[in-house]
């Protein structure tokens, strides 16, 4: 097999597509061959030690890949050699093959594709859970999503779209607002060019948006808190700008509004049967047509370093996937 090992954490630069053993799946483990993986932010983190989770080296990263089982290791009953697969592991998927417990791996329905498998559970479940589960989204509210291009950010929207929510869609530059639009999106809103609250209050009749879902966090975050509407939900993603917002509480308390932590991860981990339920929902949201992975790059897996530095400068919209030819 061939892979990216991650030796050190000096990031994507020191690391190197080798040559290695294939391995032998453990008890409870599937083997993979590796159709395709997907970046996911933390793929960024995750090889300079900046990510909650630390595996020790070296590892090969790649947190989400689909591919097809080539072996079933002791104990393991309901996978079988040949059946298409995802895979939400952590690491491993930077590779043509990757050994994984079965737990971490989804039988594939009939007519999805391998390409929108390797790009799914970990934006759709992340933007599932925080829209439909810790804000309770209801048909007919305002979301406002930021960094509305992105990964979890093009999720968000189709999930807010599918639920029957009006969207506004944020982002920095006016090619990433038109594609947003092309996805569904109410309105848009450039963050680099428009003052944020005096936008939000013209695009909601001076009411603010009812959810806020940001995986951006830094200098956005105060003005758009106080632009909520009453009993607004304020979703904490992630921070891609790379500064932790501080908020003054008052702003709570005057409009009534929540900070509402989202943690996809833990979710998996604590409630693995709400999680379930949900990807299954999602899975029966894209066969239906309602929400499809946006694919801005099909790249191969030799050139993940070209991926790193598109998503590491910003410019990436939707997904980057890596494939195995
Ligand atoms: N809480 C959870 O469970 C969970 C799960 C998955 C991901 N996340 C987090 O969500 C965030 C987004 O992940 P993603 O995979 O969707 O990444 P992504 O595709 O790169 O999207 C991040 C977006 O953030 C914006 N951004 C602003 N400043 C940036 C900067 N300095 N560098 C890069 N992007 C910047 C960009 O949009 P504009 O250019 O339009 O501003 C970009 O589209 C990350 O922080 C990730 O860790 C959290």
């Amino acid at each position: 097999m061939k892979a990216w090992l991650c030796e050190t954490l000096e990031g994507i630069g020191a690391m190197h597509w080798r040559e290695m053993p294939t391995p032998e799946p453990q008890p409870g483990e599937v083997r993979v061959a590796v159709h395709a993986a997907s970046l996911n932010f933390p793929d960024l983190l995750i090889v300079e030690g900046k990510y909650q989770f630390k595996p020790p080296l070296p590892f090969v990263p790649g947190a989400e890949f689909s591919g097809t089982v080539d072996a079933v290791g002791e104990g393991v009953t309901h996978l079988r050699v040949g059946m298409p697969v995802a895979a939400i592991a952590g690491t491993g998927g930077f590779a043509t093959h990757a050994c994984v417990k079965a737990a971490q791996v989804m039988p594939l329905p009939p007519g999805f594709a391998l390409d929108d498998a390797a790009a799914f559970a970990f934006t759709y479940g992340t933007s599932h859970h925080a829209l439909m589960d810790r804000a309770a989204l209801q048909a007919g509210e305002t979301v406002l999503v930021l960094g509305a291009a992105g990964g979890v950010g093009t999720a968000a929207l189709q999930i807010a779209k599918a639920a029957g929510a009006r969207v506004i869609a944020a982002a920095s530059t006016d090619e990433k607002c038109d594609l947003c639009k092309q996805l569904g999106a109410d309105a848009t809103l450039n963050y680099t060019t428009t003052p944020v609250r005096e936008a939000l209050k013209a695009l909601t009749d001076g009411r603010g948006p009812d959810v806020v879902y940001d995986p951006v966090g830094g200098d956005l975050a105060e003005p758009v808190f106080r632009s909520i509407a009453w009993r607004g939900r304020y979703l904490v993603v992630g921070f891609a700008q790379g500064g932790i917002p501080a908020l003054p509480w008052n702003l709570a308390l005057l409009k009534g509004a929540s900070l509402v932590g989202v943690f996809w991860g833990e979710f998996i981990r604590r409630e693995p049967q709400a999680s379930a339920a949900a990807l299954k929902q999602l899975a029966q949201w894209y066969g239906a047509g309602l929400i499809k992975p946006v694919i801005d790059q099909r790249l191969p897996m030799s050139e993940l370093p070209a991926a790193y530095a598109r998503m590491g400068s910003r410019q990436v919209r939707g997904k980057v996937v890596l494939v195995n030819d």
